[in-house]
């Protein structure tokens, strides 16, 4: 995957997005590959105890892989403005926006951050309230790219909706992940790059199985 893309990873409730993304941290973070995980649908113990029910070891890359919990309300992230007040002053943005990116980005001076996982894209905008979505959307994107970082944004994917939507178009890559009915009664995980910029992918559908602490794609057989 091309450095420093805003990468989207879509699909419906259940279809491993977060197992996916946590798994591109974990890996990474094993060779020293710093990552953060911005969690704002679950609690990081959640989260946590999620991952190691499916056989990662979340503790061996603690170093690497810190996880930003954002994901106790909004009561609580409020309370974190208030908190740090301070670092938004003077900006134009709303504060919690404000804090968020000072939040990430202090990170990133302190550990020099390689890889960002922020779970979920949705949940972002709902704690933000975008009021203009475009432009704010656009002026996310904006500033992750500036970041440098390789970004995952995971994004539920609210059922009819399909494209057209502000994050595809300025999303450098989009992966969708689904559930596809192989017979009346079994299902696989499908996983589709419908996009990379500046990459000859290809944009089939492949299986996507979990194995033991990692995930395998292979060719789909229909
Ligand atoms: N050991 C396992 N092996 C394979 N799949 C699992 C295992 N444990 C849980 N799952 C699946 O993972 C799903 C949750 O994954 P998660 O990453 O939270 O999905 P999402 O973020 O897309 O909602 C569960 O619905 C379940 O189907
Ligand atoms: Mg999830």
């Amino acid at each position: 995957m091309p450095t420093g893309q805003v990468v989207l990873i879509r699909g419906a409730s259940g279809t491993m997005k977060s197992s996916l993304a946590y798994s591109i941290l974990y890996h990474n973070g094993q060779k020293g590959v710093k990552g953060l995980y911005v969690t704002l649908e679950q609690e990081a113990a959640s989260l946590l105890h999620q991952m190691a029910a499916l056989g990662f070891k979340p503790a061996s890359v603690s170093d690497s892989v810190p996880i930003l919990d954002l994901g106790k309300g909004r009561v609580h992230l409020e309370k974190l403005a208030e908190k740090v007040r301070g670092l938004a002053q003077g900006r134009s943005e709303r504060p919690l926006t404000a804090i968020l990116r000072a939040k990430i980005q202090q990170l990133k001076k302190q550990f020099g951050l390689d890889l960002l996982v922020i779970d979920s894209w949705n949940a972002l905008e709902l704690v933000l309230e975008f009021q203009d979505r475009r432009g704010e959307t656009f002026e996310f994107f904006e500033w992750l790219r500036a970041l440098g970082t390789t970004t995952f944004l995971i994004a539920e994917l609210p059922a009819g909706a399909e494209d057209g939507l502000e994050e595809e178009f300025l999303s450098d890559a989009i992966f969708r992940v689904r559930l596809e009915p192989v017979t009346d009664t079994a299902f696989q995980r499908r996983l589709q790059c419908s996009k990379m910029r500046s990459a000859n992918h290809s944009s089939d559908f492949f299986t996507l199985v979990f194995e033991g602490d990692h995930f395998e794609v292979a060719k789909a057989i229909s």
